[in-house]
Order: C-alpha cells, then sequence, then structure tokens
C-alpha cells in the first residue's frame, strides 16, 4: 500500500478499472479523471458508497480535468478516447483518439514524470506508440495493455469449449489488439500444463482462436458500445502486477527494438511486469506459422501507425 494511481477518463473502462483497484485494495489512492463535468466525480461518489458493503478503504477521487490532483502518481492507465461502434474497428478510431491521448500525456507528465503509463485506448497499438514517441519514456515505462485482455478471453473460450475450469487453463495472445492482428498461441496454450491439442480437435481449436479474435467485436454488437468488465479489470490486473512487484508473465504492447525480429513498433509480446514496468520480454520460440502471424501482424500495426503522420500528429 502507499500507492498512488490515476485512471485518465471515466468512460466504462476506466471506471471499472478504477473500481477494481478500490475494491481489492491495489493501491491506497485511485483518482479517476475525466474532461465531462461531474462524471468522474458521480462514478467515485457511487462508488464510495459501496465501500462499507464491499469492506474497503481505498481513498478514491474523483476529478473534472485538474491534474494537479493527479500528482505523484506512481502508475497512471490512460482509457480516454472514443469507443468503438458496432461494425467499426478500432483502427477507425484513431482521427479522434491520437489528438486526445496527445493531450493526456502531455497533462500526465507534467505532473507525474515518474509514473508508469498503461495504454488502454484505441488503437491501442497505435496509440502506444504514440505516447511512447512524445514522452519519450523507456519501454519499461510505457506499454499497452491488450495482451492481458485477449489472452483472458483465449482462456475463456478455451476453457469452455475443453469444459474445463478457467483457472487450470494456460494461453497467451500476442501481436496487435486488432481483430485481425492478435494471434492466439495455440502451440503454447495447457490445461494443467498439457497441450490442449490433447483435449480438443483442430476445428475446435480453429474456432476458439476465431473467437478470441473477435472477442471485443462480438461484445460490441451485443452492447451497442464495446466492453468494459473486462478491459477495466485487466488493466487493473496490470496495475496490480507493477505494484505487487508480482514478475507476471502478461503478454504486453511493449516498443520493440529487434525482438521477434521487429523495430520501431509497439506491439504484443509476452513480458515480465514488475515494479519496474516491464522488466524483461521474453522471446519465446515459435513455430514458423505463428513466426509468420506474428511478421504479418506487424505490418498491419505498423500501416496504423503510419496514419500518424498523415494526420500530422507524430
Ligand atoms: C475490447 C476493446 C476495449 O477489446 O478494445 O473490448
Amino acid at each position: 500500500m502507499g500507492n498512488k494511481v490515476t485512471v485518465v477518463g471515466a468512460g466504462n473502462v476506466g471506471a471499472t478499472c478504477a473500481n477494481v483497484l478500490a475494491v481489492r485494495e491495489t493501491a491506497s489512492e485511485v483518482v479517476l479523471i475525466d474532461i465531462k463535468e461531474g462524471l468522474a466525480e458521480g462514478k467515485i461518489l457511487d462508488m464510495y458508497q459501496t465501500a462499507t458493503l464491499l469492506d474497503f478503504d481505498t481513498n478514491i477521487v474523483g476529478v473534472t480535468n485538474d491534474y494537479s490532483k493527479t500528482a505523484g502518481s506512481d502508475v497512471v492507465v490512460i482509457t480516454s478516447g472514443v469507443p468503438r461502434k458496432p461494425g467499426m474497428t478500432r483502427e477507425e478510431l484513431i482521427g479522434v483518439n491520437a489528438g486526445i491521448v496527445k493531450s493526456v500525456v502531455e497533462n500526465v507528465l507534467k505532473y507525474s514524470p515518474d509514473a508508469i503509463i498503461i495504454m488502454i485506448s484505441n488503437p491501442m497499438d497505435t496509440m502506444t506508440y504514440l505516447a511512447s514517441k512524445i514522452s519519450g519514456l523507456p519501454k519499461n515505462k510505457i506499454f499497452g495493455m491488450g495482451g492481458a485482455l485477449d489472452s483472458s478471453r483465449f482462456k475463456c473460450y478455451l476453457s469452455k469449449s475443453l469444459e474445463a475450469n478457467s483457472n487450470e487453463i494456460e494461453g497467451m495472445v500476442i501481436g496487435g489488439h486488432g481483430d485481425t492482428t492478435m494471434i492466439p498461441l495455440v502451440s503454447k496454450a495447457t490445461y494443467k500444463g498439457i497441450p490442449v491439442s490433447e483435449f480438443a480437435d483442430e476445428e475446435t481449436l480453429k474456432k476458439v482462436v476465431a473467437d478470441t479474435m473477435v472477442g471485443g467485436a462480438t461484445l460490441t454488437s451485443l452492447l451497442g458500445t464495446s466492453a468494459w468488465y473486462a478491459p477495466g479489470a485487466a488493466g487493473a490486473y496490470v496495475v496490480e502486477a507493477i505494484l505487487k512487484d508480482q514478475k507476471k508473465v502478461i503478454p504486453s504492447c511493449v516498443a520493440l527494438d529487434g525482438e521477434y525480429g521487429q523495430k520501431d513498433i509497439c506491439i504484443g509480446v509476452p513480458a515480465v511486469i514488475g515494479k519496474n514496468g516491464v522488466e524483461k520480454i521474453l522471446e519465446i520460440p515459435l513455430p514458423d506459422e505463428e513466426k509468420e502471424l506474428f511478421a504479418k501482424s506487424a505490418d498491419a500495426v505498423r500501416k496504423t501507425n503510419d496514419v500518424l503522420k498523415e494526420i500530422d500528429i507524430l
């Protein structure tokens, strides 16, 4: 305890993230900030009224636009921007969200220059790339949450088709956080340490992969906007790994410098997350097919990154 976390953006994802952090008492202070007058204050007041019901003591604060209240944060989670609507890809949000993310990162760093920053805003890989470039922060201190969420969805779909307890499934999703760019690593997925291919045929596993890849889109069409429980909880999961120095392996969107054959890009790779943020990138051997998918995914992410130059943000 004794840590301060700021969550920027009091929409569904940001508020859920703040709520999970508060209820689990991951940090001693959680600040939720939004540009919309009263939104963060209202959500925090509502959450505060659950403190005696759920028995937590976290100091939670809601603010409108006043970044001075975020000063000295150890970790900052950025969820700002508009969410996608049914039928939209995450990539289509770039024009609006890039400008928002740029000004948020500048404001955050003004008051918390030493914070570790976790990006959630979409398109997540490109927003992480943008934030990393404009902040100049080292790669361990600024990275994106996408792999934690996608891996969690992968494990859920695997557990359903194997009729297994989801907590006994291990699985990772690497690559971009996009409907066509993410790569659920079937070759590395296990049930109680045994490859999942021992329990399910190829066709079943192909369906699990396909369902995982459109996991977010499926929810967007059901809900009319993008999901929040799992994305918010996944953000809180990464924060907890940092504040508790857990050294968990969490696929995260990190700036690569030659790892996995890639440079000048932020994309999902297995990373050890602890008190220094990304403490290590794990370079795991992949079968040729998954290697090829990773290279293709990087090409697609790079194309979206190029838009940042076209719209004069970078
Ligand atoms: C999702 C959004 C948050 O995958 O990217 O649900």
